[in-house]
């Protein structure tokens, strides 16, 4: 594949080679698990820490007994696509067949309401979606095509930690994703009961670093290799074969400038 593209036609560099088999074997070593795997072959997982640790706010405003009530917690964290706030009428997401199911892994979505409805085009919403039966980046995708302003995936299974959901990093796709704790999950849901209506902040909270320290230099280290594989693609004469190195090329520059965005 494009390993031997760079060390047949290029006579120098052969650092390309070892930090590319570097950045293999670092893939092969943080194999996801088959519920967050993704098919796309570039989302090279870095590792937890490619990019901060984003928590988020959530601050939810429903009507209680006592009128309308906000209540704001730190019970959030993005996952590694795209990074923003969002805010919108809440809604618990089904399937038209299956409206015990909010995993949010068929499109189209339908809304728990009793009518089913989601919200009217122009609405700001939120698809509340819980974990399980597909990947992460389906339940985006598909909260994406919904139109809905963000995703929030509340967990399945009682955990004292909120991961980092795996997401493929593609800057088209550019929907806040959130997960969050089950019991939290549990709570929205019970507030949309009856038709309620629910909305919803989700704003950042805290960006730490990651754990191999400076970000920064984890970015630079990626624009060297970035700038060494355009080096390689120029020099290359079979252009064919250095496809896959050219995509790598791309994927790369998008990360790199994702990392900044977000840094
Ligand atoms: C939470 O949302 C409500 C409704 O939009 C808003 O009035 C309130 O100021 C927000 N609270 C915080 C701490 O952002
Ligand atoms: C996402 O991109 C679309 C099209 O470029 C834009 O209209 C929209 O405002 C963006 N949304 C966010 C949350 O950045
Ligand atoms: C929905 O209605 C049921 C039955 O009347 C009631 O027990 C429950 O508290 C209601 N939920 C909300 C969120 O109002
Ligand atoms: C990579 O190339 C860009 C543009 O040519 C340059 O600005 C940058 O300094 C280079 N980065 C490194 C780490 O060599």
């Amino acid at each position: 594949m494009c390993l031997t593209c760079i060390s047949a036609k290029t006579d120098h560099r052969p650092v390309i080679v070892v930090l590319l088999v570097l950045y293999f074997v670092e893939i092969s070593l943080s194999e996801p698990t088959p519920e967050d795997s993704v098919s796309n072959s570039f989302n090279f997982n870095l590792g937890s820490d490619d990019s901060a640790d984003i928590s988020a706010y959530l601050n939810v405003t429903y009507k209680s007994d006592f009128g309308w009530k906000s209540d704001v917690a730190d019970v959030g964290r993005y996952g590694g696509g795209f990074i923003g706030s969002a805010h919108g009428l809440l809604v618990h997401v089904t399937s038209k067949h299956q409206p015990g199911d909010h995993s949010g892994c068929v499109y189209p979505f339908e809304s728990s309401r009793s009518d089913g409805k989601l919200p009217p085009p122009g609405t700001p919403w939120v698809a509340l979606i819980q974990r399980g039966h597909c990947n992460f980046d389906v339940k985006v995708d598909n909260a994406f095509k919904s139109k809905a302003s963000a995703a929030l995936v509340y967990n399945d299974r009682t955990s004292g930690t909120l991961e980092k959901m795996k997401l493929t990093y593609d800057d088209k796709r550019n929907i806040t994703a959130v997960f969050t704790y089950k019991w939290k999950g549990e709570q929205l849901a019970k507030l949309l009961e009856n038709d309620s209506n629910v909305y919803i902040q989700i704003t950042i909270s805290e960006r730490k670093t990651s754990k191999s320290g400076d970000i920064n230099r984890r970015i630079r280290l990626m624009e060297e290799i970035r700038n060494d594989t355009k080096s390689a693609v120029k020099v290359s004469e079979n252009k064919k074969n250095c496809k896959k190195l050219q995509v790598f090329y791309h994927w790369l520059n998008r990360k790199i400038k994702s990392l900044n965005a977000n840094n």
